[in-house]
């Protein structure tokens, strides 16, 4: 304790001087007495340099976190260098190595009510997803990459990747939905341009942490086939497009090891198999020993010191962790801080960009709207013939709502359905943004008398629909870290609201602010359904700009939408033991029930999303989905044709044309399946392209096929295999509509 202690003295002033750090371009005599300051060498090499110049107690410095700014039952000596964040690491200042600023950073930066910033809230993760726009995945990691430096942080917890294994999951809108291409593109492209602003990546929660029920203790049994085809190749292709500084490991067990102590997952898969250079972090309270966990191949414990701070250093004094593995860890640390460019660009605190993120956040939020339904062309509401607009429900006259936990971006101004100026005071508390859609709507109408009812009258809610044009109902669902959702139904009677108004005006649209699928058992009576997701900072405008048609709806589903929760691969979430009650609800580690036995058995193995529903369908087992992965409607109409498949590049083009009378955007996808020795009869996403069309426009659509989703692991010989033969492909607008097939022979 007494050398951590001089450390942590130590770390006083790195925290202070840290953020002063030299500039790029080193001063000549830096240069000779400080090699590894040239930034025109390899991280690799710089961190080797850097290195070689530590002391022991130097290098159990970069391993451990030392609190968390807001959760008094993690403070530390040097807690209050945090600058406000989730986690502090000291730097190394006699060496030139800044300190790690830490912050939650899921679809914003988080804290920033509590540190008194401003922070833009970026559409869901799941939202972004469904525009299917790697383009836009880019833009919305620059921008909390730059909002992080702006706040003075350097490293982001941001980058969740984990399937949509379990839908009622409460972090699903954390996600980015039931696919590995899909989710670890998108993912993959946001942190690499979030690295990008000089700040250290980060991909999480590795892995198979796919509900929160019993997070902390959870043991997910899964295959190793299983889990290498589906949930960890979602981390293989985001990490091998971000090539993160850090990846962070999860709570859960992962087939009896915690993923922070797992050989498995850790050392075997993620440094060997996939060589990852960066650092392991534990979720917070997520480090469980010493000695296992760092032979296993976590790197840093966060965010206290308990295993990886004096107990470490003791181990390494009784031979019981090798300086190598030390070694190891430290260098990982100071290759990511080379790596993502935050030796060389010192923090400096600026004004963060609201307009510019604002933009931003509007444009991906209006790309990630799905139109799901559209019946007589209710939509777009036509200023010309729509005079009266009922908005009901859904607190659309204040706002729109967000997802809680560690990624909770906090609102200006504070809660819109709260009193002025009341920000979050819990984590879990349902955060509403003052974006009001009736507001937005009512811009987009002039014309129009667009008046609000909350709702909670249900005669009252029908007798004003019966007496408008349209009626739009606004229902939200929210969700937070921490907890599950019991159903994938809509809470507080908002079916029974849905029912009444459709019932009374046939023109009834429903919008829908939800984090992960719905149950719409009123499916067949509303003319209009459009999925909104957790719609972000600017979400009204992006929302009105859909709903009015000045932006064309293009979005389609990163999930499938299932009829109802029996149709899940688990009908409920098995519940935990009494003794258990109550373990995850908490954001850290619940040490008292660490000898839990609860049990979470993936035998769907690889089926997630529509995976799972076509290989019931193909066991005889009708489970068809209320909307398919990869659904979405248009203003305008496109046309397939013209498949050509090239066996040897691997790579497919299609012809997509705009046969309606407006300019669209187009996810043109492409599925394959697999031969049948593989066993693997159901298709899967093999590419997709997002493509712009003017009305009458054709455009050839080219997909090189990543052979990673073509092949199979062998979990004996831990390799994958490309099978020789046939492999069917199909491509079209959704999962379930692929009017183009042929055959790729692979060799
Ligand atoms: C969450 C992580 C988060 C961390 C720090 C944990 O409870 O699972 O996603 O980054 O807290 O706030």
């Amino acid at each position: 304790m007494r050398v951590i202690n001089a450390v942590f003295a130590a770390g006083l002033l790195t925290g202070v001087v840290g953020l002063m750090a030299s500039a790029p371009g080193v001063a000549m005599g830096q240069a000779t007495e400080r090699p590894w300051m040239n930034a025109s060498l390899a991280p690799e090499e710089r961190a080797e340099m850097v290195l070689q110049q530590m002391t022991t107690e130097e290098k159990i410095a970069l391993l451990h976190g030392n609190g968390m700014a807001h959760a008094p039952q993690w403070q530390m000596p040097l807690t209050h260098l945090s600058n406000g964040g989730a986690g502090y690491v000291e730097g190394i200042e006699r060496l030139g190595i800044p300190p790690l600023f830490v912050s939650d950073a899921a679809y914003g930066v988080r804290s920033s009510g509590e540190n008194g910033k401003y922070s833009t809230a970026l559409p869901s993760s799941l939202g972004a997803a469904s525009s299917w726009d790697i383009e836009g995945a880019c833009a919305y990691g620059g921008v909390i990459g730059r909002e992080l430096r702006a706040q003075g942080f350097n490293m982001t917890l941001g980058g969740g990747v984990n399937l949509t294994r379990e839908p009622r999951n409460g972090r699903t809108f954390e996600y980015a939905g039931e696919d590995p291409l899909l989710a670890g593109t998108m993912v993959g492209n946001l942190m690499k341009c979030e690295q990008a602003e000089h700040v250290v990546g980060d991909i999480k929660h590795y892995a198979i942490n796919d509900q929160e029920t019993g997070r902390n203790i959870v043991n997910a049994v899964i295959s190793k086939r299983a889990m290498q085809e589906s949930d960890l190749l979602a981390f293989h292709i985001g990490i091998g497009i971000a090539n993160p500084g850090a990846v962070m490991c999860s709570y859960n067990r992962i087939d009896g090891d915690y993923a922070c102590e797992n050989a498995y997952t850790l050392h075997d898969v993620l440094k060997t198999q996939w060589g990852f250079k960066g650092f392991v972090l534990s979720d917070w309270g997520g480090t469980h020993s010493t000695v296992k966990a760092s032979a296993a191949g976590l790197d840093q414990e966060q965010p206290m010191a308990d295993f990886f701070g004096p107990a470490l250093l003791a181990a390494v004094k009784d031979g019981k962790v090798p300086m190598s593995e030390i070694d190891d860890h430290a260098r990982r640390v100071l290759y990511a801080e080379f790596l993502s460019g935050i030796v060389d660009h010192p923090i400096e605190k600026s004004v963060v960009d609201v307009m510019g993120g604002m933009e931003i956040a509007q444009h991906i939020e209006e790309k990630s709207i799905v139109l799901l339904k559209n019946d007589g062309g209710v939509l777009p509401l036509d200023a010309a013939k729509v005079r009266t607009v009922a908005v009901i429900g859904g607190h659309a006259d204040v706002g729109m709502i967000s997802g809680g936990g560690s990624a909770q971006v906090d609102p200006p101004g504070g809660n819109a359905i709260m009193p002025p100026g009341k920000g979050a005071t819990h984590w879990q508390e349902h955060i509403w943004f003052p974006t009001s859609p009736l507001k937005a709507l009512r811009e987009k109408m002039p014309g129009a008398k667009v008046e609000f009812y909350s709702g909670q009258d249900l005669a009252e809610a029908a007798a004003e629909a019966k007496a408008a044009d349209v009626a739009i109902v606004f229902a939200y669902q929210w969700e937070s870290e921490g907890v599950d959702l019991a159903t994938l139904s809509l809470p507080d009677n908002q079916d029974a609201l849905i029912e009444a108004v459709a019932a009374a005006n046939p023109r009834t649209v429903v919008v829908l602010e939800t984090g992960t699928a719905v149950t719409m058992p009123w499916i067949g009576k509303v003319a209009g359904v459009v999925e909104a997701w957790y719609a972000g900072s600017a979400g009204h405008t992006a929302l009105a700009n859909v709903l009015t048609g000045e932006v064309n709806a293009t979005g389609k589903l990163a999930m499938t939408f299932p009829k109802s929760d029996a149709d899940l691969p688990h009908p409920v979430i098995p519940p935990l033991p009494a003794e258990d009650k109550g373990a995850g609800s908490g954001a850290v580690d619940d040490r008292a029930h660490v000898r839990s036995n609860y049990t979470v058995h993936y035998d769907e193995g690889l089926k997630v999303g529509y995976k799972w529903y076509e290989a019931e369908r193909l066991e005889g087992r009708d489970k068809s989905p209320l909307f398919p992965f990869g659904f979405g409607l248009s203003y305008t109409t496109y046309a397939y044709s013209g498949l050509k498949i090239d066996d040897a590049a691997k790579s497919v083009s299609l012809e997509v044309r705009n046969t309606g009378s407006r300019a669209g955007a187009e996810i043109a996808q492409v599925y394959a399946n697999l031969p049948a020795e593989a066993g693997e009869p159901f298709k899967r996403l093999a590419g997709w392209q997002r493509v712009e069309l003017a009305p009458g426009e054709t455009k050839t659509v080219t997909v090189a096929v990543d052979p990673r989703v073509l092949s199979v692991f062998n979990e004996k010989t831990e390799t994958w295999s490309l099978l020789p033969g046939s492999y069917g492909i199909l491509a079209g607008p959704s999962s379930a509509e692929t009017p183009l097939t042929g055959t790729m022979r692979l060799r």
